[in-house]
């Protein structure tokens, strides 16, 4: 059951495509108390009640006991006590007794305070207190998210191939270092499908651009690694440079398609090319204009992008700037005490992202002047929704990959998302386990996090153990910063076997990973769920915070600790322990339902298959097109006769499940 109610006056942000009728509000047995000025309320939580959801957050599956802060945020460095990432997902099920579905739709800022201040209420609040409400109440947490996912329509698909191995680096700097990638993996059959490209294929990070001193044949570039079945993945970045001559920013000039300022003036802010303006994605001739622009790179043969940069992130304003330069000087040849040194620090360290900055620019959304502030949230998610409108325009039809950092519900629609920068630290290979699940609830299936970690040194075995979990993300890509130790699968100075055999299991289970992934999508359903999900009157399995059901069939439980030989590992029933070394199926045993220690070396995979549940496996490939799918071995525990394979030829956007199921009885 579904309830709509209205609250003051609140911006659209079309993440709802069906609105049910709004209700007076008459009070909910749960949700107890709306302030006075209406600008949030409060839900009582039970003492057993688990809070999922929030998407792309810190901490757990169960987000219990700290708040959280919806606000796009370019923060790579993350940790535990951090509350807004990059994406914006306001989402929750409150989950117990009662299975409440929680959606507070509002461009701006909203905080979910989830029982940190008192821990027998969430409490959810916001400036304006403009904002729609939908409760959805249902018989079970995935009942609720099934509802939930039907109302704000169908997740993003991507072509088949995106779901093999990428591999990516900040950055491939010329011609050659891409073709030296290609050749690598080759070389030592690692399988590959991506090499993605960040912005140093640009002109002096022009988007729309190529350098032509480092990729003077592009073209032929994209021709040949076609060839080799490897698709270039060229990122955009929101911001446009200010350079005269440059087309982009000339037209977007010429036509006031640019943020303004408070004065009208086309807004200046700094990121990497040094001085650029936004595109008003909000504005709708704007957010054609610049989704039309993709044509540059789709002419060149690209047939994926990854946008940027978009929520929107600022290192600095030319009017903030100016301001801290010179308050700068007034620190010049004073004693810096505690008092002004700390100060002083805030003043360089507020330079970037400053909320201030936020309030001083403004968009054209369908004919109105509003501040930034109030629609942040909105931006990466409609940069995202310009390149798609557009490819469906150039390209009709046709599944193009694209995923964005910022993201707010709604996006799912138009494209993934990977879980922004990250570290290569332990903590954050466990966060994008307990990630994906929460992202799935608000829509988004097609997502991964940057595998090995983006920021900091990544040793070999994190990145092994990363792989391992890697595997089972829809987004498969290793990515990492620039000045940070190279971790390709061969950069450790080592033998490859290892890597090779993680990622060749992946190509081996790819038909069943595609096959949960579309019928999720096709059902709004969940690719990966937490066991309290399936389990919920299990109270051990309820607060399983560190293992996954990837589809129907099976259950991971990833080791994510350094110098771990293994790990405990909870079975809500008797399952099928399979173990592989590399893509080798090396022991298949029955456990009973309990607690197990379960030894996994740095070159294995544990699965856990459920009882009267099968699990396809396919010969393996090193692309995804030499995956031979008709070629199949069951792997089977109790009375699965079957399984329903889904497949299609990984291009067409219209896809529907029926024709597409097909039983696998080998
Ligand atoms: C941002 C992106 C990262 C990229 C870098 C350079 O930090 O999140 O993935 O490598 O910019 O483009």
């Amino acid at each position: 059951m579904i309830r709509r109610y209205v609250f003051g006056n609140p911006i659209e942000t079309e993440a709802v495509l069906r609105k049910p009728k709004a209700e007076q509000w008459e009070g909910d047995e749960q949700v107890l108390a709306f302030g006075a000025n209406q600008t949030g309320f409060t839900c009582k939580l039970e003492q057993e009640d688990i809070v999922y959801g929030l998407g792309e957050n810190v901490r757990g599956i169960n987000k219990r006991g700290w708040i959280y802060v919806s606000h796009c945020s370019d923060n790579p460095n993350h940790q535990e006590d951090t509350r807004s990432l990059y994406g914006a997902h306001n989402f929750l099920i409150v989950s117990g007794k009662r299975n409440l579905g929680i959606f507070v739709d509002t461009p701006e800022q909203v905080i979910f305070d989830v029982g940190y201040t008192r821990p027998e209420l969430l409490s959810v609040s916001m400036d304006s207190g403009n904002y729609e409400l939908y409760l959805i109440e249902e018989a079970s947490a995935e009942a609720v998210v099934q509802e939930f996912r039907r109302l704000i329509g169908q997740s993003y698909l991507p072509p088949k191939w995106a779901f093999g191995y990428g591999q990516s680096r900040w950055s491939y700097r010329t011609s050659e270092e891409v073709r030296q990638v290609a050749r690598r993996f080759r070389e030592n059959h690692l399988p590959l499908d991506m090499i993605y490209l960040d912005i140093d294929y640009m002109e002096r990070y022009k988007d729309f651009t190529i350098d032509r001193e480092r990729f003077p044949d592009f073209e032929l570039l994209v021709e040949e690694l076609k060839e080799q079945k490897i698709h270039l993945v060229p990122i955009i970045d929101g911001g446009v440079k200010v350079e005269a001559g440059y087309d982009v920013y000339e037209e977007g000039v010429k036509n006031g398609y640019f943020c303004k300022d408070e004065d009208g003036e086309n807004f200046t802010l700094g990121v990497w090319p040094g001085k650029c303006h936004y595109p008003d994605m909000l504005n709708d001739e704007a957010r054609l204009w610049f989704g039309r622009k993709y044509r540059f790179l789709l002419d060149k043969g690209i047939d994926g992008f990854w946008n940027d940069m978009n929520e929107p992130a600022i290192f600095y304003s030319e009017k903030h700037l100016k301001k801290v330069f010179e308050q700068l000087e007034e620190y010049r040849g004073q004693n810096l005490d505690i008092c002004s040194f700390f100060e002083f620090c805030g003043l360089v360290q507020g330079i970037s992202n400053n909320e201030e900055d936020y309030r001083s620019f403004y968009h054209n959304y369908r004919g109105e002047r509003i501040r930034h502030d109030r629609v942040h949230n909105l931006f990466g998610y409609y940069m995202t929704r310009s390149a798609s409108e557009a490819f469906e325009e150039l390209e009709p039809g046709r599944r193009i990959l694209l995923f964005s950092r910022a993201s707010y519900i709604g996006m799912h629609r138009y494209g993934g998302i990977w879980m922004g920068d990250n570290k290569s630290w332990w903590s954050h290979l466990k966060m994008n386990l307990q990630m994906l699940p929460s992202l799935n609830m608000c829509g988004f299936l097609y997502t991964g996090a940057d595998l090995g970690g983006f920021g900091s040194d990544a040793t070999r075995d994190l990145v092994l153990r990363w792989t391992a979990l890697g595997i089972f993300m829809p987004l498969l890509r290793n990515h990492s910063a620039d000045g940070t130790r190279r971790q390709e699968p061969y950069a450790f100075g080592e033998a490859t076997e290892d890597f090779r055999g993680l990622i060749g299991l992946r190509y081996r289970l790819l038909p069943y990973l595609y096959s949960e992934f579309m019928k999720a999508a096709l059902k709004n359903g969940m690719y990966a769920r937490p066991l309290g999900f399936v389990w919920p009157e299990d109270p051990v399995a309820r607060h399983t915070e560190d293992q996954l059901l990837i589809g129907e069939s099976i259950m991971i439980a990833p080791v994510c600790e350094q110098n771990a030989i293994g790990r405990s590992v909870y079975l809500p029933e008797e399952m099928k322990l399979l173990r592989f070394r590399g893509t080798e199926l090396t022991e298949e045993r029955v456990l009973m339902r309990g607690l197990h220690f379960i030894e996994t070396a740095l070159d294995e995979v544990t699965i856990y298959l459920r009882k009267d549940h099968a699990l396809p496996l396919a010969a393996g490939g090193e692309t995804v097109e030499a995956v031979d799918w008709r070629k199949l071995a069951l792997l089977r525990f109790g009375e699965a006769a079957a399984y329903e394979l889904y497949d299609d030829d990984g291009m067409d956007s219209g896809v529907k499940l029926e024709g597409h199921l097909f039983p696998v009885q080998s």
